[in-house]
């Protein structure tokens, strides 16, 4: 089985080349942030609390989104792979991605981390505003994200450097010619 996490910073176009990937190979895409979204569409308690903490860019707690993440492997069961979009948030996050995926006889495969400057994250976010309307993509909580991001997710990369997994892609460009990147590094993982 082949996992793949998709990594970089928001904007970074994780979302968009995971779709990309998803046609080419087959994988299957667990997007944290559209499980979170589902959650807060369904209208629950607990989707009242998770928009709550995704309205001001902020992480929820580890807990709550390793729980989701644990369910959500549980339904697919095997599949031939996995792409991780969104997750691991944290190096909590990343040590627990370890243990779930070793519990049920698997590894990441690689992190591929979209390399892309500041300026263009910032554009791109409030491009896809205007195009998707999600309701985050406001610059005041796109500068809170972006922080976050350094904060808290950034030290991710470190977690998987050390075990060989950081592949580093130029993540700027056409879709294609970034995807083009991604498919050398995949067609080596097969
Ligand atoms: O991954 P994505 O950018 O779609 O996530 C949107 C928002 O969902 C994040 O800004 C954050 O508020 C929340 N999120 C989270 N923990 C995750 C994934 C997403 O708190 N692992
Ligand atoms: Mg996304």
């Amino acid at each position: 089985m082949i996992n793949i996490v998709i990594f970089g910073p928001p904007g970074s176009g994780k979302g968009t080349q995971s779709k990309k990937i998803i046609e080419k190979y087959g994988y299957t895409h667990i997007s944290t942030g559209e499980l979170l979204r589902q959650e807060i569409a369904s209208g629950s308690e607990l989707g009242h609390q998770v928009e709550a903490i995704i309205s001001k860019g902020e992480l929820v707690s580890d807990e709550l989104i390793i729980d989701i993440l644990s369910n959500e492997l549980d339904r697919l069961g095997n599949v031939p792979g996995i792409i991780f979009d969104g997750f691991p948030r944290t190096l909590n996050q990343a040590s627990e991605l370890k243990n779930m995926l070793s519990d049920r006889g698997t590894a990441i495969s690689a992190l591929l981390f979209l390399d892309v400057p500041h300026e263009v994250l910032i554009e791109r976010l409030l491009k896809r505003k205007s195009i998707d309307g999600r309701a985050d993509d406001t610059m005041e909580v796109i500068e809170n994200r972006l922080r976050v991001y350094q904060q808290q997710t950034a030290p991710v990369v470190e977690f998987y450097r050390k075990q060989g997994k950081l592949r580093t892609i130029d993540g700027t460009g056409s879709v294609d010619e970034i995807f083009n990147r991604i498919d050398k590094v995949l067609q080596e993982l097969q």
